[in-house]
């Protein structure tokens, strides 16, 4: 993948754009560069199309809009422009793109809800500018374009969608293509921008590398040359320097999610897998698992000398929130050794039955994640990117938010984007496959952060290689191709 690591907010991309200019370049050079690069990508993903229709708004989104319509019209194609913001209220850049249209014979057309759309539809209308939900009469057109079946190409950004944390304000495009330019905004990716943004191509504009390189980011993609790797292994590694990890879950009923971390963090290259589950689950473990050493506990006493011996411990996949649950979990908080909780114990962190060691991961989708907030599920995913940092924060831990465009951050600030995986992956026992992973790779001696990132990627790559046609993918599925993946990534 081609796309750059950093990802900014709307106000850094906007500082990043002023300081090219400052450095030389005429905003109107950018936007001409924009309307290049848009239409090129055009061109190539609808060749024949032949006709084109500009929706415009009022601001220098509408800008880069008007030049791709002059540049479709000196090639020969039929263009017009519905001008929802109106045209001659155009100030700056963008009144000069509109005049250059107009001169090369472009049709330039006030927006009315009987507007005809035809054609390749070049949505213009509102980019990194948009603040607060979409209003009228922009929610209409946006509502009749989507309605269209009309491939549609977006500016920068689909109009609607919140470049900062990839919300729809209200309504926004759902774009086939969108072509994004000088920096890649956190937005285009998490929350529901996948539904909305098609295909992503990205245009640096030709702006100097060094002058990006200062403007600061509010994440980091997570790529293969971003993530960080797992050391090689010695010759003469021995098992017991790979890491103990003891996986602790599995109530009755609910036996299979802590076997499913168990055997996925034997897959990833943990040294000793132990499980202290349920015994009346002990007997299929085994049968599925003899490398697992699976140990039964009634008690919370028993799990005692077993946890003393692990390095990493996994908790919370089918630990339930019963006493059997609740007991096993306070001797887990207990614990010095690094922890992944997950499931079950976020639930019962959140009841604050227990208190969470420091240095820990946490796992939560955003059910979780609303439950430790305090808050609700709809206001976590308003701004994903807020909420999985102040969970890192009050925690003290590494935190994943689970989800598409899922997000890890750090106590320090660090934060890292995951924009793989695919709707398939949205399944049971999905998560339990993750924990193990991570827990694997923590007994591996990878940090909690890079592991997590490492662990949140592979597992992601891993369910999109296996998607076929979008349904079916059973989570123990995910192990063998996980391990494939570790292999040629962290050899
Ligand atoms: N509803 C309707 N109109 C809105 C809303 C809203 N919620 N929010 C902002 N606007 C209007 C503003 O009044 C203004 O006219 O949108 C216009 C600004 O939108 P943009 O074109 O996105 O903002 P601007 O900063 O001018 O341009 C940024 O320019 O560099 C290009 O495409 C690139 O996205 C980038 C864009």
């Amino acid at each position: 993948d081609d796309l750059p690591i950093s990802l900014h907010s709307a106000a850094q991309v906007r500082d990043l754009d002023a300081r090219l200019i400052a450095s030389g370049t005429p905003g109107f050079e950018l936007m001409q560069r924009a309307a290049h690069a848009t239409w090129r990508a055009l061109r190539r993903r609808w060749p024949e199309a032949g006709s084109l229709s500009v929706l415009a708004g009022g601001g220098n989104n509408a800008g880069d809009g008007y030049l791709v319509a002059a540049l479709a019209r000196r090639a020969g194609w039929q263009v017009k422009v519905l001008a929802v913001g109106a045209a001659d209220a155009l100030t700056g850049d963008a009144a000069l793109a509109r005049d250059d249209a107009a001169a090369v014979g472009v049709t330039i057309q006030p927006w009315s809800e009987c507007a005809v759309l035809e054609g390749v539809v070049v949505d213009a209308l509102l980019g990194t500018g948009l603040s607060g939900e979409v209003r009228e009469p922009y929610a209409q057109a946006i509502r009749l374009l989507n309605a269209s079946s009309l491939p549609v190409l977006a500016v920068d950004i689909p109009s609607g969608l919140c470049a900062d944390t990839g919300r729809v304000l209200g309504v926004a495009v759902r774009a086939d293509l969108t072509v994004t330019f000088i920096g890649l905004k956190l937005g285009l990716f998490t929350a529901d921008a996948p539904n909305q943004v098609g295909e992503l191509v990205f245009d640096d504009l030709q702006a100097d590398p060094a002058l990006v390189s200062v403007t600061p980011r509010i994440a980091e993609r997570m790529a293969a040359g971003s993530l960080r790797r797992l050391a090689p292994r010695p010759r003469t590694a021995h098992k017991g320097q790979l890491g103990h990890l003891l996986v602790v879950g599995g109530d009755r009923g609910l036996g299979g999610a802590a076997l499913l971390a168990a055997e996925s963090a034997l897959r990833s290259g943990a040294g000793l897998v132990s499980l202290a589950t349920r015994p009346e689950h002990v007997m299929a473990a085994l049968a599925r698992r003899p490398e697992v050493m699976c140990a039964g506990v009634s008690s919370a006493n028993q799990l005692l000398a077993l946890a003393d011996r692990a390095d990493v411990l996994v908790a919370g996949p089918g630990l339930g929130q019963d006493a059997w649950g609740r007991g096993l979990l306070s001797v887990v908080a207990g614990l010095e050794s690094v922890q992944v909780w997950d499931a079950d114990a976020l639930n019962m962190l959140a009841g604050g039955l227990v208190r969470l060691p420091a240095g820990c991961v946490i796992t939560p989708h955003p059910g979780e994640a609303a439950r430790l907030l305090g808050i609700s599920t709809a206001e976590v995913q308003a701004d994903r990117p807020r909420a999985v940092l102040a969970l890192a924060q009050k925690f003290d831990a590494v935190v994943l938010l689970k989800g598409a465009g899922s997000l890890v951050a750090a106590p320090d600030g660090r934060l890292a984007l995951c924009d793989r995986g695919h709707p398939v992956m949205a399944g049971a026992g999905l998560g339990d496959v993750l924990a193990g992973l991570i827990g694997a790779l923590l007994a591996q001696g990878m940090d909690a952060y890079s592991a997590t990132c490492l662990a949140v990627w592979l597992h992601a790559c891993a369910g999109e290689g296996l998607a076929r046609g979008g349904r079916g993918l059973a989570a123990s599925d995910l192990i063998p191709t996980i391990r494939q993946l570790l292999e040629e990534f962290a050899p």
